[in-house]
């Protein structure tokens, strides 16, 4: 039901007026303003945000999308270069029934910018390379893409009409600060940021997301555009590709593998469902006050990898060994954040336990695999 309240939110001009569409609560601690369902229908036909998403044909970024496109009434906008977006069906068939526009081009050129146009009331910030595979293998190509990434999005802002951007950011900013000084578990947004090892390749990608938080917030600053940071703690869902822990789980109990390997059987993650990461963050853009402002999008479920791993094994029916081993060199041995930030200023409540959403990504895999799909990346 709280989705649903939360959902009945209204864009107005430059903030949000949430709309009081539910039974005399408060949201959050806010004010709102009451007005009849005629009035929302012909606000919402009057008002049409533009909204970008820049590296919204991937998994968050099109989820995020799909949200926009089927409860609010938004002029959007994709650009990516499909590099880890996918053109599947599923992106094919949103972006033909909302009449999503779709610019693919590398944003690593800033020349690419010239086929955005010059306004925008939304920018969601997504477009990055991710994942511990890639900063380790291709830890330069990190340094490079993302950087360039996050220099030419501020740069087009200084040059265009963007009222506001949200940059997607990451725990990983904060592992060496729990690592290296006892930081406390669950984690607020103020632990200073900080890394273990600046030669270790993993990290690069942690430091590009360091720029980008300081890159945005202080163009903001200094430009007058709003800029708001969510960083996330590790979401999945279905359609998250197969470079993530979920979908490698799924593929390997598929294959037979035992003893099961448990990588880091005793570090602890908190994992948040794609829906309630996609509420997190369109409340953190739309919720008036988030200017200039840092929010955790995660749970507070913490539980160990190993609990993970053997629940999936009996959504899998495995029924063989299982064996603890060593995890990822550089890989912090508890993540939890603390969200009471989120819930207070932006009344964000995760609804899908994990025993839930696990469920229902491991269905989607292997629905995926069964209709003779491959395994990419
Ligand atoms: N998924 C998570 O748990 C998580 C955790 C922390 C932070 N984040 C951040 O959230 C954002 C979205 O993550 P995601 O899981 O959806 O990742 P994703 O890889 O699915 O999405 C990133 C998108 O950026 C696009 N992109 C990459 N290089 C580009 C380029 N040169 N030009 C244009 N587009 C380009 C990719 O094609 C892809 O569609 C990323 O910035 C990521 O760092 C995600």
């Amino acid at each position: 039901m709280r989705r649903e309240k939360i959902s009945n939110f209204l864009s107005v001009h430059h903030g949000v007026l949430p709309v009081g569409l539910y039974n005399g609560e408060e949201c959050a601690g806010r004010p709102r303003e009451v007005v009849c369902n005629r009035t929302l229908h012909s606000l919402k036909l009057t008002m049409s945000k533009k909204v970008l998403l820049l590296g919204g044909a991937g998994f968050i970024g099109f989820n995020i999308t799909k949200y926009l496109a089927e409860n609010r009434n938004y002029s959007l906008t994709i650009a990516d270069n499909f590099a880890r977006g996918k053109e599947d069906k599923l992106f094919t068939e949103l972006v033909e029934k909302h009449q999503i526009r779709v610019v693919a081009g590398d944003f690593t050129d800033p020349g690419t910018y010239q086929l955005l146009d010059e306004q925008y009331d939304q920018v969601y910030m997504l477009a990055s390379v991710v994942g511990v595979d890639n900063a380790n293998s291709i830890p330069h190509e990190i340094i490079r893409i993302n950087t360039a990434l996050i220099f030419n999005t501020l740069e087009w802002i200084r040059r265009s009409k963007v009222s506001k951007v949200l940059f997607t950011s990451t725990s990983e900013c904060y592992a060496g600060t729990i690592e290296a000084f006892g930081y406390k578990t669950p984690t607020p947004e103020e632990v200073p940021l900080c890394i273990q090892d600046i030669g270790h390749p993993r990290f690069t990608y942690a430091v590009t997301k360091m720029l980008g938080e300081s890159g945005f917030l202080n163009y903001s600053r200094i430009l007058g555009f709003e800029a708001t940071i969510v960083r996330y703690h590790n979401v999945y869902g279905p359609r998250m590709g197969f470079k993530h822990v979920i979908p490698h789980l799924v593929v390997r109990f598929r294959n037979g593998e035992t003893p099961f390997k448990v990588y880091g059987h005793d570090q602890t993650r908190s994992f948040c469902f794609i829906s309630d990461a996609v509420m997190g963050t369109v409340l953190a853009m739309e919720q008036p006050g988030t200017n200039r402002e840092i929010y955790h999008i995660g749970t507070q479920e913490e539980i160990t990898i190993g609990e993970l791993i053997h629940y999936a094994g009996d959504l899998m029916k495995f029924e063989g060994e299982y064996e603890n081993a060593p995890t990822y060199p550089g890989s912090v041995s508890r993540r939890c954040p603390d969200i009471t930030k989120a819930r207070t200023q932006l009344g964000f409540e995760p609804q899908v336990k994990w025993t839930e959403g696990l469920r229902q990504t491991v269905d989607w895999y292997n629905q995926y695999l069964e209709q003779g799909n491959k395994v990419y990346e």
